[in-house]
This record gives C-alpha cells, structure tokens and sequence, in this order.
C-alpha cells in the first residue's frame, strides 16, 4: 500500500470553489491519501431514501486528479436529524432514565433497531454506489465507537438486550443468582426480565452485575461495528476496512474491536483534552496498544496537526513538535499517518481544534512543517512497512481487569491503566520494547512476561502463564491478582494469590490499602516507597527482593522472586514508585538478558522498527535542549543531523543483527 502521509478533509464544510485548490496544496504538499464524509450523513442522505452522493464524487474527481485516494467514513456517528425526528428513541438514554437531546455527535443507541437497520441501509448504499470505485482504496467504520458512550445508554432496548446477553451467557436465571451473589440484599431473579441496567440506585449496584454490563457493552459496540463491516465487505473490493481507535479509551475491548479489521488505526492527540499533557511515554504506549491488538503496524487516523481546542484551548505545539509527534507515530508502527484536519473550521463545535491550514486557508508554519517531514520521511517508509519493534517484553493488557478496577478501584488513586503505565513508563525509559499482548496471546518468543492486576480470573490464562515459566519464561505477577472469578466474585478456594500461589511460591493472608500513608521499601541499601496498597506477603519458596522498612510493615517482603520450572516468577505486592518500578525493571531485564536500544538521555525517546534483514533506530528529542549523538557507528544515518535540535530526530539504519 503506497500511503504514508494523508488528510481529514471535510469538503462540505466549504464553497465547492475551493475544492481545487485545498486539493492542489495537499498534493503539493506530498500528501496522498484523504478521509472524507465520517460526519455528512445529511448530505449523502437529505431525507430518507434521498441520497445525494453528487458532491461526493465530484471531490473524488478532484483528488483522484491530483493523485489522492480517498477512505470514506461511514457516517453513523452523526444522525441526521430527520431519522431522530422519526425515530426519538435513537437518542440514547442516561442512568437516570433522561433520553439525550438532538446536537453534538454520537446522539444514538446501538440497540436500537430502527437505528441499526437505517444504519446498514445507509451504509449499504454507500459501499454500492463507492465499493468498486477505484478512488477510493478503504473505509473507515463510525468514528472513535465508545466516544461519546462513556455513560452507556439506559433505554428499554439496552436493557432488553443485556438480559439476553445475560441469558446467552448463563442459560437460566438460578445460574445468574448463583454467579452474581443475588441473596445478598434480596437482589435474587425470578426471571431475565427482572434484571436492570445498572441505572440510578440509592446505593451502588451488584460488582457482578456491573462487570457483566461492561461486557455487554463491548460486545455491543463490536456487534456494531462488524455488522457495517459485513455490508461493507459484501460490496467492496480490494478496498480495506479500518476503525479509528482512541488508545488507552477503556469502553470496548480493542483486541475484540480489532478482529474484523483489516487494520487498526488511531487518534493521536497528544494536547488534546488531557490534563497534565500527555508524556512522550504516554504517546508512546498508545502507540505499542495499537500495534498489539492485531500485533501489525497500522495508520494513525487522525494525528494532530495544531492547536487542540472546543471551548479551551491546547498551548501551541512548538516549532518541530508536530513533524516530531508524526515521526514517533511512525516508529512505533504507523505505515501511514493522516493529519486532523486540513483547514481549521469556521462553523461548529471545533472552531478552534486546529487544522494544518488556519482559519483563512492559507498555508503557513504548520503546512511548511510537515510538507519537509512527508519530504524528509515519507521516501524512508517503504523500507521498514510492515515492521514492528520485535520486542523481548510483553505486557499483557486486559480490559476485563481494567473494568473490575473501575468498578472496584480499593483505593481511590488506584486505575488499571495507570498501574499499566507505571510498568511501561519504567522500560520506555530504559530504552526497551514492549509489545502488548491480549490474555489469549501465544506467550512463546518473549522473554519477559509482565501480567499486572490480574484480578478476575480469565479461563487458562493461569496455566498459559505457567507454561511460559516452566518453559524458561520470566514473569511477573502483581497484588490483587488470583482475588476473583469469572463471575467478578471472591474466590475461597486457596488463600491469595489464588491460582497464582504455586507460581509464585508466596502466601498473602493480611492486607492494607496505604490510605493516607507509604511504605518505605529497601533494596540493597536503597529507599523507595510503595504506594496505595501492600498485600502482607509470607514467602512459601520464594525469595524477598526488596522489602518494605517502616510504616508498619517492616521486614515484610515488596517484591519476590520465585524459581520455576527453568524460569522466575516475580511478584510486586504493592504500587511501586517510579524509582522502584525503575530498579526493579533494570533487574528483570538484566535477568533475562534483554538489552536496551542505546543509553538512557533525558527527553531522548529511542525507538526501533524491525524489516527482514534491516534494523531502524528512530531517536526522537523531546527536549527543549539540543542533545549530543548518542548511538554508536554501527548505525548509518538517513535523517537529522549530528546534533539533535530541540523536538528534532534522527533515523539511523543498520543489518539486522540477532
Ligand atoms: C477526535 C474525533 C474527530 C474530532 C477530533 C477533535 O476525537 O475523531 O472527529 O472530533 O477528535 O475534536
């Protein structure tokens, strides 16, 4: 596939005069590929049965002119307000029972069949009329599905829908009871329809039951995401279909999202909403999640390309910083990177989420910006399409924990992905590759294993991991793992960690959730502090690495490590803080073997793409400093110069070595 540089354009926010010349300056610029119409399902579809794709394809006849493709979005994150008008219940409802109005975007309720069958019948139409058309080479589903759906809709047909997914998954109300716990506060089913969505209560609901709605949830986003995949499919051809997925989001299972996909893509924002702004390290971790849920590289959709804003705004990006971003998507795996947008709106909610071209439309820094990166880069790409980092580590990534954390997070500070984080963030500074693995994943070829949190038990998983010990494998296993079972209920089989206690040759029987308070941890004559909880660990085999010096646990063991099989198994009982995390991962990296991309520089991100017989080493400066080489001369550089100006970067290449 010959993309690597694109554009979101919305054509119809604009006089139909300018077409020729937004087009002009994208090609003149070196951009090749183009997403259009995500949003224009009133002007594809005026009124029902109407379809107006006229306008459409004279922007098609425009770009194809000058040499772009295009990937056409499937608008069904926009309702038009007619099919509201027609069928009110689209609008979603909330947990209390509130139906949402007409506006923004997203107005809809995935369970609604009046919705779902205009949905596949505007796809449809749309994949006739453009499914053999050779100007445009893929479709994008929706956009950002679980955007907007953070509070998951409530209406009649959602709860209809969740009793029988309830009663897919259980086959009789006595199963439910018995799993979820009912007895407890005379929650006990007579029958499916008597289950509720976890609506507004005076107090909170059952965690089984939360859990379960979670589940429901995903599945239904991916239900209706491969249903437009089926229609798309049915009339496509060699066109490809993607998503545009929104990193470390957490209403969907990604890797499940992921299957019908011919690829991932991703929207990276690195100022958007967030606050503190997201680190190089976050940036990247986004990066490597996207790259594993199909493990392949795959297109960031929407990159951003100025100033974020709705009603506040994002400081400026700095001179190089939007040309850095892009490079940093592409060294962890982005074949392709379309900018978000092309001209920044006039009209709407995201007047001031800037695009490549100001509001005036003329070209300026950030169109110069990019045009020398797509120069510069763009040539490069072919040589490592396809290639990812071919890490040593995996983190195995699991949004059923994440959720079981949300609904229960034991101590207020304490989330899934920022634990996640914490262990990534300590080997993106150690200059190491991760890739991220779902539960299912074949563990064989890594030589480190990290599972964190594993709270609810996932079926095999256990054994797999054992597996991968016994094989030789290092793993690392973390507190609240082995606490509950499927069904989101605490299991009394064994004392904790559970299923994890053989592995692990630990017993937990006390714990204390550091409300208010640290404990002091030592290794080797260095203090660290461990954070939000410690579980009381008494070693059953397993060595103590660091142990814990003060706050009421002192002498008791922080991190321990466990012979197995020809392997180790170490387990981290509590929330290490970042000098912990950092001593711990040179440890198991030192163990296993697996060596660092270059020296550690601050603000100076290393990151490697892997082709057949080639390697690619992106060093990529953050920093507002210029920093010295810094990678040995077995490296031949291809971009950047000796010394690596502020969010400036070099890409260097070398034979492959083993
Ligand atoms: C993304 C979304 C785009 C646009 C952008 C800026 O999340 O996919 O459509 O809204 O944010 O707000």
């Amino acid at each position: 596939m010959n993309f690597r540089f694109g554009v979101d354009y919305y054509p119809e926010h604009w006089p139909e005069d300018r077409w020729e010349t937004d087009v002009r300056l994208m090609a003149e610029m070196g951009l090749t590929v183009v997403r259009l119409a995500e949003f224009a399902w009133q002007k594809m579809e005026p009124a029902e049965g109407r379809y107006d794709f006229g306008w459409l394809d004279r922007i098609l006849d425009i770009l194809d002119r000058h040499g772009l493709k295009a990937v056409l979005g499937t608008p069904s994150a926009s309702p038009p307000a007619w099919l509201v008008e027609a069928h009110p219940d689209i609008l979603p409802m909330d947990s209390q029972g509130r139906r949402m109005s007409f506006g923004g975007r997203h107005h809809d309720c995935q369970s609604n069949p009046d919705y779902r069958v205009h949905v596949e019948r505007m796809v449809s139409a749309m994949a006739n009329a453009f499914g053999h058309d050779s100007r445009v080479t893929g479709w994008q589903i929706d956009n950002e599905l679980g955007n907007s759906h953070h509070e998951l809709c409530h209406c009649a047909h959602c709860r209809r829908a969740f009793q029988k997914w309830l009663e897919n998954l259980y086959g009789n109300i006595d199963t439910v009871n018995g799993s979820w716990g009912t007895v407890f506060w005379s929650q006990t089913y007579d029958r499916f329809e008597q289950i509720p969505t976890p609506a507004l209560t005076a107090t909170a609901h059952n965690p089984s039951l939360l859990l379960d709605w979670k589940r429901f949830h995903s599945d239904l986003i991916i239900d209706f995401l491969e249903s437009q995949v089926r229609v798309i499919r049915s009339a496509a051809k060699d066109q490809f279909v993607t998503h545009n997925f929104m990193g470390l989001f957490d209403v969907v299972d990604y890797f499940k999202l992921a299957r019908s996909l011919d690829f991932v893509s991703h929207d990276q924002y690195p100022f958007g909403f967030w606050e503190p702004k997201q680190s190089p390290a976050g940036l990247a971790e986004a990066l490597d999640l996207m790259a594993g849920l199909k493990h392949k590289t795959f297109w960031v959709m929407e990159q951003q390309a100025g100033i974020t804003g709705w009603q506040t705004m994002s400081e400026s990006p700095r001179p190089g910083q939007l040309a850095l971003w892009a490079a940093q998507s592409v060294a962890h795996g982005a074949d392709a990177v379309v900018f978000f947008r092309w001209r920044t709106c006039t009209v709407g909610t995201e007047q001031f989420w800037h695009g490549i071209l100001p509001h005036n439309g003329m070209p300026g820094r950030r169109y110069d910006e990019l045009k020398g990166l797509i120069r510069g880069l763009g040539p490069l790409m072919p040589r490592f399409e396809g290639a990812l980092s071919d890490a040593d580590v995996g983190i195995l990534y699991s949004y059923e924990q994440n959720w079981a954390f949300e609904i229960q997070p034991h101590h207020p500070e304490l989330n899934y992905v920022s634990y996640v984080q914490g262990i990534y963030q300590s080997f993106h500074e150690r200059n190491t590759p991760v890739d991220f693995l779902p539960p299912e994943a074949d563990f064989g070829g890594y030589k480190i294993i990290v599972a964190p949190l594993l709270f609810v038990e996932l079926p095999g998983l256990a054994q797999r991991l054992s597996e991968f010990a016994r094989q030789g494998g290092i793993l690392v296993l973390t507190m609240r793992s082995g606490v509950k079972d499927q069904a989101n209920v605490c299991q009394t089989e064994r004392p904790l960690p559970g299923i994890f206690g053989d592995l692990t040759g630990i017993e937990i029987l006390d714990y204390d959730c550091l409300r208010f308070r640290h404990v002091p941890v030592e290794r080797n004559g260095q203090a660290f502090i461990a954070k939000l909880w410690w579980d009381v660990v008494n070693l059953r085999g397993a060595e103590a690495w660091a142990s814990g010096s003060g706050g009421g646990h002192a002498g008791e063991p922080a991190i321990t490590r466990n012979p197995y099989g020809a392997g180790k198994v170490w387990y981290v009982g509590s929330c290490p803080d970042e000098g912990l995390m950092k001593a711990f991962c040179k440890a198991l990296t030192e163990e296993a073997g697996v060596d660092p991309l270059g020296p550690h520089v601050p603000g100076i991100e290393l990151s490697r793409r892997r082709a057949a017989d080639r390697d690619y080493l992106f060093v990529l400066n953050h920093s507002e400093e210029t920093k010295a080489p810094l990678v040995d001369p077995s490296w031949t550089r291809l971009i950047g110069r000796d010394l690596i100006a502020p969010f400036d970067f070099q890409v260097y290449e070398r034979p492959k070595r083993p």
